[in-house]
């Protein structure tokens, strides 16, 4: 049975919490602080925080004199997923309001960062860059120069075997040549004791490992672990809530704003199709007025076409009857006119008669010459007679 003491540093709670695969390694990290008191600390690898933000918390709590550098580029690797540019902006506004004194994070590679730290000058490397073999060793092997006598390292993701993981590879490797011990929740942390000065509890851990008794301290960082990320997730769940319950309201609102609008909508068709129904009878009465007008206007036509056509026939009979009244009287018009004729005629010859007895009387020379002087009268007036009347006479009499 291990011995192994309690101490409050397990306990710390962080200020914040990032939604991190890191967050049940934090009661571990905070304790190692108390029982290492580093001076600087580096971490490769920090993204939105988790690690960082409570490695500073820590220092913070305890009053340690360490320094704290995280280093990245904040655009994320294969294994973190690519990301833009607020992660980096919202972790160094937090940073810059809450570890200005006691921190620094540098937006660099990992190698471009190396020449700002003297060879044997960290404490504490937190490995949690890219997670390939590669890439584990390449960080490790290049900082090695930068680690102190009482350097400790610690790799994150050290159970992982997929997605080309290969911490656990190398950490199969190193944690051979160097005391250390292995947390297997939280994806794995593997705690590497490189410098040679350690703290007694430390390597009393390592020793608990090489004998094959750690279970039992690993469950219990597990456990306190647990309790963050516990916390964690009910602040994610209670913030995804919040974000529900806001956008409820919101929903609230605008569906309030959407069934007023609907309202009024609804509102303006009725007067619309009140006004619409009031035009419509409008010119509904005007069609049937001009329908109306229309029909006297036709019965108006009608009677006029009727009173037209009596006129009409009422001339044509008249014209009739007296075209016939006329061949009524023609006979006794051409028979007078006859007579008259004969009479002028017979007129003419006593006339003449006359004439001649009285030019064979002296006596009556003067009378002859009286009646010489009628004679072309008569003579004018008998074919302006015949003039007028010869037409009659011969269509009447049909000669
Ligand atoms: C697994 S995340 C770090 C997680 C963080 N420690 C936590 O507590 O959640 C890995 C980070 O390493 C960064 N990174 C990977 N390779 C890098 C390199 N060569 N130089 C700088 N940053 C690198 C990525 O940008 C990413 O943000």
């Amino acid at each position: 049975m291990i011995d192994f003491s309690f101490s409050p540093a397990m306990l710390m709670m962080p200020r914040k919490l990032p939604h991190s695969a890191w967050l049940g390694h934090i009661p571990f990290a905070s304790w190692l602080l108390e029982v290492q008191r580093p001076e600087l600390i580096v971490e490769l690898g920090t993204h939105n925080g988790a690690s960082f933000l409570a490695l500073c918390q820590a220092v913070e709590a305890q009053q340690l004199s360490a320094r704290v550098f995280a280093i990245d580029t904040w655009e994320g690797d294969e294994h973190a997923g690519f990301y833009g540019n607020e992660i980096y902006a919202e972790l160094r506004d937090y940073q810059q309001r809450h570890y200005a004194g006691i921190s620094e994070m540098m937006r660099m590679r990992f190698d471009q960062a190396l020449e700002y730290f003297a060879d044997g000058s960290v404490d504490l490397l937190h490995v949690d860059g890219l997670h390939t073999y590669e890439a584990v060793r390449e960080d490790f092997e290049s900082w090695r120069a930068k680690l102190s006598p009482r350097a400790v390292v610690i790799f994150h993701d050290s159970c992982v075997r997929e997605r080309g993981f290969g911490v656990w590879q190398y950490w199969s490797e190193i944690s051979k040549q160097f005391p250390s011990f292995e947390f297997t929740h939280t994806h794995g942390l593997g705690v590497l004791l490189v410098g040679e000065q350690q703290p007694e509890k430390l390597l009393h851990l390592a020793g608990a490992a090489a004998r094959g008794e750690f279970a039992a301290i690993n469950q219990l960082f597990d456990s306190l672990g647990r309790n963050i990320k516990n916390v964690e997730e009910i602040e994610r769940v209670n913030g995804g809530l919040v974000a529900a319950h806001n956008e409820i309201g919101r929903l609230n609102q605008e569906e309030a704003r959407l069934r007023a609008a609907l309202d009024k909508n609804i509102e303006d068709s009725h007067e619309q199709i009140a006004r619409l129904n009031a035009e419509e009878a409008q010119l509904r009465a005007l069609l049937d007025k001009s329908g109306e007008e229309a029909r006297e206007q036709m019965a108006r036509s009608s009677l006029e076409e009727a009173r037209l056509r009596g006129l009409l026939e009422r001339n044509a009979e008249e014209t009739n009857e007296r075209y016939a009244a006329v061949e009524s009287q023609l006979p006794a018009l051409a028979q007078a006119l006859s007579l008259l004729e004969r009479r002028v005629l017979d007129g003419l010859e006593g006339s003449r008669g006359l004439l001649n007895e009285a030019m064979h009387t002296e006596r009556e020379a003067s009378v002859a010459s009286v009646i010489e002087s009628v004679i072309p009268r008569l003579e004018e007036q008998d074919r302006k007679l015949n003039h007028l009347m010869r037409p009659w006479w011969r269509r009447l009499s049909g000669r």
